[in-house]
């Protein structure tokens, strides 16, 4: 069976994939990708970003990204949204603007506001890696403008615009216990104890092969416990190359071992892959001598990654 019907079975929402624009004119990839068994989810890597969607201020193009939530639809797959709020693929009218605050928490209403009401009834990250690994708030634009309001303006603007959004927070590094963790959940306390909605925690899960932290069920709990769900949204598992059967055999249980925590959690949701195939992931651009992260290799051949995925569920 495919990994969504495994997760579903398993008493998830679903299992998904990111998938990005250029990608689709692949036919050996869209064949996987559009295969609702397979993936119940999908989240597009980019073109929901706000250096694709406004790129001049007040000015939207959905295009690239309807063309990712028609996919869904088409598929019958859930999208997530990802993202109103980041510091990276900003236009540079945000990161050049020298907005005062009044201005900055207009364009962040504004930009929320009208990406989540052009998207309706879907799961968003609404803000993304607001810490530093330190677990101290990120000094990006926003933060060093209107300091941590900027968090609760992006979620009531999101929540406004529809309703039926469930509104999360996205992050790296907050998947085991420890500073970064405990930041953000000082961070849900202190929104809900404002009444600002938050219903939900990305554990992005950008992981290394053998380092899966040992406290990720412990953490989900403590995560769970404050009254929010969780998602894994953007699981892969990366290797220095080149790869070897030790590795991918260490890579397979490392899979498993997500899955099982998600598994362990009734709070858990669903898992979706950061692409599910080492041809198109974001690894080898991004940290340099490393790659063959995804469960499925650059020829879509499935890896023992997959194998551990299925025994994990
Ligand atoms: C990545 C995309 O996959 C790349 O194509 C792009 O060049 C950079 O961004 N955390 C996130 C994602 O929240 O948006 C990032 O996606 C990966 C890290």
């Amino acid at each position: 069976a495919g990994l969504h019907v495994l997760a579903k079975q398993a008493g998830k929402l679903y299992f998904g994939t990111a998938t990005d624009n250029p990608e689709l004119t692949n036919t050996s990839y869209t064949a996987i990708l559009n295969n609702s068994q397979m993936f119940g989810q999908i989240t597009a890597a980019n073109s929901m970003k706000w250096d694709a969607t406004e790129p001049q201020q007040g000015v939207f193009t959905f295009a690239a990204g309807d063309v990712i939530a028609n996919l869904a639809k088409q598929n019958g797959q859930l999208l997530r949204g990802h993202n109103c709020v980041w510091h990276n693929q900003l236009p540079s009218w945000v990161t050049a603007g020298n907005f005062n605050a009044a201005q900055l928490t207009q364009i962040i209403q504004t930009r929320c506001s009208t990406l989540v009401g052009h998207y309706k009834g879907q799961v968003w990250d609404v803000v993304n890696e607001p810490f530093n690994d330190d677990g101290t708030f990120r000094q990006d634009v926003f933060f060093n403008t209107l300091g941590q309001s900027y968090i609760a303006t992006a979620l009531n603007a999101a929540k406004a615009a529809d309703p039926d959004a469930k509104v999360y927070i996205n992050d790296f590094n907050i998947e085991g216990t420890g500073a970064k963790a405990t930041s953000m959940k000082t961070l849900i306390k202190s929104l809900k104890s404002q009444g600002v909605p938050i219903e939900g925690i990305g554990l992005q899960s950008h992981f290394i092969v053998g380092e899966v932290p040992t406290t990720l069920v412990q953490n989900m709990q403590e995560f769970a416990a404050l009254g929010v769900e969780i998602a894994i949204t953007e699981l892969d598992v990366r290797m220095t190359l080149p790869e070897t059967a030790a590795l991918l055999a260490q890579q397979k249980k490392d899979y498993e071992t997500v899955i099982a925590a998600c598994q362990a959690v009734p709070q858990c949701v669903g898992v979706t892959v950061w692409d599910f195939t080492d041809k198109f992931s974001w690894v080898p651009g991004t940290f340099a001598g490393q790659g063959a992260a995804c469960p499925w290799d650059e020829n879509f051949v499935r890896k023992p990654a997959f194998d551990g995925i299925v025994a994990g569920f």
